[in-house]
């Protein structure tokens, strides 16, 4: 056989023994056969080029290093395709990075709530809950709110337009957390000392400072000899905990069906003073109403606004902010 046809007969099954290689190791059997420099294939080649004759060395030594360039680069390849991962086949590339992702945040205002609990849990209150719909029992009635008060009026409240399936009466979003205090007065003997936060609805027009879904913190506290200093006491403790000891309370005397006194609960913080929310003793007609003895024990309550809190600390000028979902503005918390 002359150089060339070795020459191509080399190429051609060095090409086939790389194709064929199954892994690494067999591979590199194949690369020690074919490109070895100390013995294999390539060095046998060589030799027979040392017998060629002169004229012709240029053209069969030009020819003799292209081929050899090519194995080489075939067996480069193979290689490469070798080190990947079984899954690359599969078109799922393990070495590729990962697609970030973000971690949630909870909103500012659950953020907010957690820390009322909290704050309220060390002045000795239980946090509990109440359900949203209500009947007019416990969202009126038992708060001494007639039938003819102004409150009640459809057009003021979201009544929905399935009955109790129990009384058949109407039922309703409840409008504030005072519905609250006497769920938990029926079940529990006093003394009772609770907080309940979560959200109210009322048909309000919609503005920056008016939503018709928005949360409240109510207050319970009845026992023997609980006073209106007691109350101004724990609002005062409570919104210095969350604001600073620059906080200062004021009362307005005001007027609430389920309270009296009553009072209109006002902050100072910064510039100026807010209104956060009322409050006032319970009425006893309140106490009677869920077979407490008004002569035996006395008892405050409050309702707070909770937006208005976490909207002061946060300088944030905009109820709606909370309920838009705009991750911009949510992550900042
Ligand atoms: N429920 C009242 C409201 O939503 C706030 C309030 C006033 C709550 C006086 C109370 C209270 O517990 O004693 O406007």
């Amino acid at each position: 056989m002359d150089a060339v046809a070795e020459i191509g007969e080399y190429e051609r099954t060095a090409l086939a023994a790389i194709a064929a290689a199954a892994d690494a190791a067999g591979l590199e059997a194949v690369r020690v056969e074919f490109l070895g420099q100390k013995k294999g294939q390539l060095k046998e080649l060589q030799k027979l080029l040392g017998q060629v004759a002169p004229d012709q060395r240029p053209v069969i030594g030009k020819k003799f290093n292209e081929v050899k360039a090519r194995v080489t680069a075939a067996l480069e390849s193979r290689q490469s395709t070798l080190d990947r991962p079984a899954s690359a086949a599969a078109g799922i590339d393990v070495t590729l990075p990962g697609v970030p992702f973000q971690l949630g945040k909870r909103h500012p205002l659950s953020q907010t709530m957690a820390e009322f609990k909290l704050i309220m849990s060390r002045l000795g209150f239980d946090a509990v809950d109440g359900p949203e719909i209500e009947d007019e029992q416990h969202n009126f009635e038992a708060l001494n709110i007639p039938p003819i008060h102004p409150a009640r009026d459809p057009l003021d409240n979201f009544y929905l337009s399935v009955a109790d399936r129990r009384t058949g009466g109407p039922l309703l979003l409840r409008s504030q957390t005072s519905t609250v205090q006497i769920r938990v007065m029926e079940n529990t003997p006093p003394p009772v000392r609770i907080v309940s936060l979560g959200r109210v609805y009322r048909p309000d027009t919609i503005d920056a400072t008016h939503s018709c879904m928005f949360h409240q913190m109510e207050g319970l506290w009845v026992a023997e000899r609980v006073t209106l200093a007691d109350l101004k006491t724990v609002l005062r403790l409570f919104a210095t905990s969350y604001l600073g000891d620059d906080v200062a309370i004021r009362f307005r005397p005001s007027f609430f069906p389920f309270t009296e006194p009553s009072v209109e609960v006002d902050m100072h913080w910064g510039d100026g003073w807010m209104e956060i929310g009322g409050a006032g003793m319970v009425d006893p007609n309140v106490l009677r109403a869920v077979g407490y003895d008004p002569e035996c024990v006395t008892g405050f309550a409050f309702g707070l606004g909770i937006e208005r809190f976490c909207m002061r600390r946060h300088h944030i000028t905009d109820i709606r902010r909370f309920y838009e979902n705009d991750v911009r503005f949510l992550r900042q918390f």
